[in-house]
């Protein structure tokens, strides 16, 4: 078959093991796309991005919102998951049936059948906006996997160990990436690399990323 060089087509994802356990589905969430940003909208209409506090009283530089039947939410009282949102009252707005459908999809490529998110959590990442080396572990049952969708400006994930000690990996995410870690990897340390500016077609000067979870 002869390549044309102005074909627009989106490639055919594919998979790439980070360490056992986890591995990024590349372009898994590109065909997808635009929908996916036209529900993040419709979420954030209803539950506006918003910067919180760590329990140690810092400022998140990362915006967030959630959907699905529990959001995650930090402030001086600690990380946790609940069903209203704090600014509101309200509860989250229901998840997307993209999403779920994308997470369920993305969970069983990997080779976790059967996964069900409670939440989603939406992070909006400007310039400078970054996520230091943390563990997912305000969840009920760390049976479940994660699926962690890319969209938007590139950016640096850094995939570590079990130990905050240990040297990450530095993996380069791109619009439609999909990274799902579970089983052995399920309480690797990760975190976001600083922002760099950048412009994408379909979101700006934005980067976000669905982190979909089994809360309870
Ligand atoms: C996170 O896992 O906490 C954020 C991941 C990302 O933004 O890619
Ligand atoms: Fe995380």
């Amino acid at each position: 078959m002869t390549m044309d060089l102005f074909d627009q087509s989106p490639a055919e994802p594919w998979a790439e093991p980070i360490c056992e356990g986890a591995l990024v589905l590349r372009r898994f969430a590109s065909a997808c796309g635009s929908e996916l940003l036209v529900e993040i909208e419709q979420v954030a209409a209803q539950a506006p991005f918003r910067q919180m506090q760590t329990p140690g009283g810092h400022t998140m530089s990362v915006a967030m919102t959630c959907c699905g039947d529990w959001g995650w939410v930090t402030d001086a009282r600690g990380y946790r998951y609940q069903q209203q949102d704090p600014v509101s009252g309200d509860p989250w707005p229901s998840m997307p049936e993209v999403f779920h459908k994308l997470a369920k999809d993305a969970a069983e490529t990997a080779g976790y059948g059967g996964f069900e998110p409670d939440s989603c959590l939406i992070n909006r990442y400007l310039r400078g906006a970054k996520m230091g080396l943390h563990q997912d572990k305000d969840e009920d049952d760390f049976g479940h996997p994660i699926v962690s969708v890319s969209l938007g400006v590139p950016a640096t994930f850094q995939f570590g160990g079990l130990r905050r000690g240990d040297r990450p990996e530095r993996v380069p995410l791109e619009h439609g990436d999909v990274v799902v870690w579970g089983g052995p990897a399920r309480l690797r340390y990760h975190g976001v690399l600083t922002l760099k500016a950048a412009d994408h077609p379909l979101t700006g000067v934005c980067r976000y990323n669905l982190t979909f979870r089994r809360a309870r």
